[in-house]
């Protein structure tokens, strides 16, 4: 039997690491490194630290793989399903190849696993082939959510409101009826810009918790084209832009 831990490591601050994450760290043999080969040496270069400070020194291998490409194509899903096909191809392969019998295996996940992840459908695919003995578990991690409502002061709902998670991708459409708050994550465009009007507060937060954090808040209308220019400054400056933020309806 092979043992795969997936460990939820936060969203950018090293020490937004559970004491249980910490242990899980310290009982791996072998840790997955999947890196996406682009600019985004800053997230592994957090793994890494993360490895230095919670994994047993001199007990532990690392196996880096390139993480396998998205296909592009008009439906996001099916490019998404082919994805996570492939990874959990290189998952397999990792498996098979570098983690003795007996052996903890370890993947790290950025925030929780439980959000925007395709790691736990990977890995349940994987230990429903009864070809391979893997038992896995799964160890939580502080999401950008939390993250970003710690670094803003704020409560994640209004009292009790409903909230709502979802993508920059979907609130295109527009505010969702019954919520007063809405997470937008994975925003490739400003889908807030569509909202101007709406009697909404943004709270709006990049690399939150990293040393290139950025928090902007206030009115949608005062402040979207401000959080439009953040946005594009900080993609022209690192390369590549990770952010998230919270609506909420002025009472
Ligand atoms: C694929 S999802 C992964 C979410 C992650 N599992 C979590 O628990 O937060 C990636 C998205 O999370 C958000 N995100 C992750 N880390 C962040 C950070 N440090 N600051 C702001 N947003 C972040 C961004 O919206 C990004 O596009």
């Amino acid at each position: 039997m092979k043992t795969l831990l997936i460990i939820g490591i936060g969203a950018g601050h090293p020490e937004h690491i559970t004491v249980q994450a910490a242990r899980a760290l310290a009982r791996v043999d072998v840790f997955f490194l999947m890196d996406k080969g682009d600019h985004k040496g800053k997230l592994n270069a957090l793994r890494k630290e993360i490895l230095e400070r919670h994994a047993t020194p001199g007990a532990y291998r690392v196996v880096e793989v390139r993480q396998p490409e998205r296909p592009a194509g008009p439906d996001y899903r099916t490019s998404v399903n082919t994805l996570n096909a492939r990874k959990q191809a290189a998952f397999e392969r990792l498996l098979d190849d570098a983690v003795a019998d007996g052996e903890c295996a370890g993947v790290l996940v950025w925030g929780d696993p439980s959000l925007y992840d395709s790691t736990l459908r990977i890995v349940e695919a994987i230990a429903a082939n009864s070809a391979r003995a893997v038992h896995y578990e799964v160890f939580p991690g502080v999401t950008s959510i939390q993250a970003l409502t710690a670094a803003h002061r704020i409560t994640l709902n209004s009292i009790a409101g409903a909230v709502q998670i979802t993508t920059g991708r979907r609130l295109s459409a527009g505010m969702p009826e019954g919520v007063d708050t809405v997470v937008v994550m994975l925003d490739a465009q400003d889908s807030f810009k569509a909202l101007v009007g709406q009697n909404l507060d943004i709270y709006w937060g990049a690399y939150v918790g990293t040393a290139d954090e950025v928090l902007l808040s206030g009115r949608l209308d005062d402040m979207a084209q401000t959080i439009a220019d953040a946005r594009q400054q900080a993609r022209s400056q690192h390369g590549w832009i990770m952010d998230s933020y919270l609506l909420r309806r002025r009472v």
